[in-house]
């Protein structure tokens, strides 16, 4: 079979990012949040002052988002490149991610917040570890909202594994398609993000959804993470509004379904 062979007719809009509850509104939204140091820096306070207000800035977000009908949240906590930061750095955020789910799971759970995380778990402390465990174990039955949170996440990594994932399901390399790749992912059974949003104003995507990002708008702000509020979230779904999303099709095409984003 050559490569083109298997190349996949794909629906208009694609079936993962149908069913929004208004087609001007993303079903999923990731975010990068960057620029506690820097936060931190211009208060002459070490880094991980940033990190505890960058931590105190979630719940606000995750309350808007969902106040404006915004269900799926993907939070980008910790990278695999975090490692190489300073050890007390590093250190500090692990505590930090542990003290965060100990103090906000039952609450969460409360709301109906489903909590998920993703990444390469064999690597965090064996405490962490199970305090993910638990707080994914105890919202599982939630139907409310997702929260997805990224820690030692790296997006080449979990496409390398997915990979050999299928492969060690028995899906022969040369038979891989997209939708099994996909089903191999971290994020199998959520939808792609529609919408992507760096705080800090750096214009990259720093190994984060690579995959599930192909077709996402990306909203950058100056903002530093810390004081990502109300008004920066109206500004990235005002943003998003306004885009004609065309998935690889023509604006003709796009006019022709009547909306600017999916149906
Ligand atoms: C990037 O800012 C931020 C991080 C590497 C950590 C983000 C983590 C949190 C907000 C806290 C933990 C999260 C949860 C979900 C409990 P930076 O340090 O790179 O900032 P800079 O670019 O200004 O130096």
């Amino acid at each position: 079979m050559t490569t083109g062979e298997r190349i996949i007719e794909r629906p208009f809009p694609p079936a993962a990012i149908a069913g929004s509850s208004s087609s001007l509104l993303p079903v999923h939204v990731g975010i990068i949040m960057d620029g506690n140091g820097r936060w931190a820096k211009s208060r002459h306070r070490p880094r991980l002052f940033g990190h505890r207000a960058g931590v105190r800035a979630i719940r606000p977000v995750l309350d808007a988002f969902h106040a404006r009908g915004v269900h799926i949240l993907t939070l980008y906590a910790f990278s695999t490149e975090n490692w190489r930061r300073p050890d007390d750095e590093v250190r500090g955020l692990m505590r930090l991610l542990g003290e965060t789910i100990d103090r906000e799971t039952d609450e969460l759970h409360a709301n109906g917040i489903q909590i998920r995380a993703i990444g390469d778990r064999g690597r965090l402390g064996g405490k962490l570890q199970e305090k993910i465990r638990m707080a994914e174990e105890k919202t599982r039955e939630n139907g409310g909202a997702i929260l997805n949170v990224a820690i030692n996440y790296g997006s080449r990594h979990e496409i390398v594994e997915a990979f050999q994932d299928a492969v060690r399901d028995g899906t022969d390399p040369l038979d891989l398609t997209e939708d099994v790749l996909a089903s191999h992912l971290y994020t199998k059974g959520l939808p792609d993000p529609d919408l992507i949003i760096r705080t800090g104003g750096e214009y990259r995507l720093s190994n984060f959804l690579l995959w599930q990002a192909a077709y996402a708008e990306l909203f950058v702000t100056p903002t530093l993470w810390p004081d990502f509020g109300a008004q920066d979230i109206d500004a990235a779904l005002e943003f998003f509004a306004g885009r004609e999303r065309r998935f690889g099709t023509t604006s003709d095409q796009v006019a022709a379904t009547g909306k600017k984003h999916r149906a």
